[in-house]
C-alpha cells in the first residue's frame, strides 16, 4: 500500500487527503453498521478496541494504537497524554479518518449514537469536520502561505458547506471574533500573523462548520507561555460558550490540568489510566502515571525532577506482558507475562496494572542500574513521508 503524507503535515481541512485507511478484513467482513444505536443522552463518543497498524515500507508491521477505550460526554474536556510516540496523534487521526493509506484500522468508534468507522470513509465522511474536527499537531506553521487567513478559514465551509462567497464571508468573520481575531486580519497571509494569531486561525478553521467534538493535538506547542495560556483560556470559553467537547493533546501536565476535567493516560499505544484531572494528578494509581507526574516541574515546590528511565518498548515487536514492566519499579512476575486490562479497582479509579485488585504475586528485583531492560534505541520514528 502506498501512504505519502505525514499525517502531521495536513492543515487545513480542505487540504487533500491521503486515502483513508482501510479497516481490517475482520471488520470490513461484518455486516454494515446499524443505524442508529440508542445512548444515553449525555454521550458523545465511545470508542471500543481501537487499533491502528502500519505497514512499514522496509516490510513489516508498526502496531501503533493497540485497543484503546475512550468515553466522551457531550461538552466534556479530556486531555490525552503520554511520552513521545504513544500513539496520541495517530488515535485522534483515526477517529477523523484521515490515517495515510499505510494504515488499517479496527475497532468502534460510536460518535452521537453512529458507529462511523464500520464502513471506513463511507461512514467516516460525513461527520468529519461537520461533528468532528481537529487542529492538527503544528497547524500553526501549516498555513498556505499565499492565500490570505480568512480564505483558508472559508475553505472548509466553501467545501462542506457550499456556502455562497458572501455568506462564507460572514461566517468567516464570526469565526474571527469568536476566537478572538480582529476582523481586518482577515485579509493578511500568514506570516503576518504572530504564532498566537495563527494557532487562533487553525481553531477557528476547525470550527468552521460547528462540530461537536474538538480534537486539538498540542495546540500550544512553540507558543510562549502567556500566548499558550491565552490558547488554553480560550480553548475552555470555546468548549463552555458552545458545548463543545474537546479532546486535548498535550505533553504539559499543567496545560491539560487548566483545561481538561478528565485526563486519560496513554502508554505505548494502550489507554493505561482515566481518572478525573485532580484525582489523576493528586493520587495517580498506574505507575507510569505516578513517574509521569513526579517528572513534571512544580515551580511552586523546590523538589528534585526525576524522570523515567529506559525508553518506551518498539511498537514494531509483539509486546509480552505489561509494556511498562521493563521501567516499573513495582512489577512483579504476573506483569512479564500477562498484559494487565483496564478496570476499576474498589474506588471506581480505571487504570490498567496488575497492582488494581491486590495481586499475591511477588514484585521482581529491580532492573539493574534502575535502568529498563530494553535497547534505549528501539523507540520508533520510523514514519512514511
Ligand atoms: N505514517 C506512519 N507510518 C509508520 N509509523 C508511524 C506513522 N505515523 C506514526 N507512526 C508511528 O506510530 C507511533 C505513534 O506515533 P504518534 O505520532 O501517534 O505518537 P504521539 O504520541 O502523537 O507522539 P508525539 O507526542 O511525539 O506527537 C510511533 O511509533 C510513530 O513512529
Ligand atoms: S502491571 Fe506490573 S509492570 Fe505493569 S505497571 Fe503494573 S506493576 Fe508495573
Ligand atoms: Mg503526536
Amino acid at each position: 500500500m502506498s501512504g505519502s503524507i505525514d499525517p502531521h503535515a495536513a492543515a487545513s481541512p480542505a487540504d487533500s487527503l491521503p486515502a483513508p485507511a482501510t479497516p481490517r478484513a475482520s471488520l470490513a467482513d461484518q455486516p454494515p453498521p446499524t443505524e442508529y444505536r440508542a445512548a444515553p443522552s449525555h454521550q458523545l463518543l465511545e470508542v471500543r478496541g481501537l487499533h491502528v497498524w502500519f505497514e512499514l515500507r522496509g516490510g513489516g508491521e508498526l502496531h501503533a494504537v493497540r485497543g484503546v477505550d475512550l468515553d466522551l460526554r457531550r461538552g466534556e474536556r479530556l486531555g490525552l497524554v503520554g511520552e513521545s510516540g504513544c500513539g496520541k496523534s495517530t488515535a485522534l487521526l483515526a477517529l477523523m479518518g484521515l490515517l495515510p493509506a499505510s494504515a488499517s484500522v479496527a475497532g468502534e468508534v460510536i460518535l452521537d449514537g453512529r458507529d462511523i468507522m464500520a464502513q471506513g470513509e463511507r461512514s467516516i465522511r460525513p461527520h468529519r469536520w461537520r461533528e468532528v474536527a481537529m487542529v492538527f499537531q503544528g497547524a500553526m506553521n501549516a498555513f498556505n502561505p499565499v492565500r490570505t487567513i480568512g480564505w483558508q478559514i472559508a475553505e472548509p465551509l466553501r467545501r462542506h458547506r457550499s456556502l455562497s462567497r458572501a455568506a462564507a464571508r460572514a461566517r468567516v468573520l464570526e469565526l474571527l471574533e469568536l476566537v478572538g481575531i480582529p476582523a481586518g486580519r482577515a485579509e493578511r497571509y500568514p506570516h503576518e500573523l504572530s504564532g498566537g494569531m495563527r494557532q487562533r486561525a487553525a481553531i477557528a478553521m476547525a470550527l468552521a462548520c460547528d462540530p461537536k467534538l474538538l480534537l486539538a493535538d498540542e495546540p500550544t506547542t512553540a507558543l510562549d507561555v502567556m500566548v499558550q495560556a491565552q490558547v488554553l483560556e480560550l480553548l475552555v470559553s470555546l468548549s463552555e460558550e458552545l458545548g463543545l467537547a474537546l479532546v486535548l493533546v498535550s505533553h504539559d501536565l499543567p496545560a491539560v490540568t487548566q483545561v481538561a476535567e478528565r485526563v486519560a493516560v496513554m502508554y505505548a499505544g494502550e489507554v493505561v489510566e482515566c481518572a478525573f484531572t485532580g484525582e489523576l494528578f493528586d493520587t495517580p494509581r498506574h505507575p507510569y502515571t505516578a513517574a509521569l507526574v513526579a517528572a513534571t516541574p512544580d515551580l511552586l515546590q523546590a523538589t528534585p525532577l526525576s524522570s523515567i528511565p529506559g525508553a518506551p518498548p518498539s511498537l514494531r515487536s509483539q509486546l509480552q506482558g505489561c509494556a511498562f514492566a521493563p521501567r516499573c519499579g513495582q512489577r512483579m512476575q504476573i506483569c512479564e507475562r500477562h498484559p494487565p486490562t483496564l478496570a476499576a479497582d474498589a474506588d471506581g479509579r480505571l487504570f490498567a496494572c496488575h497492582l488494581n485488585g491486590g495481586s499475591p504475586h511477588h514484585t521482581l528485583p529491580p532492573a539493574p542500574g534502575g535502568q529498563a531492560a530494553v535497547d534505549s534505541g528501539t523507540q520508533d520514528t520510523e514514519r512514511r513521508s
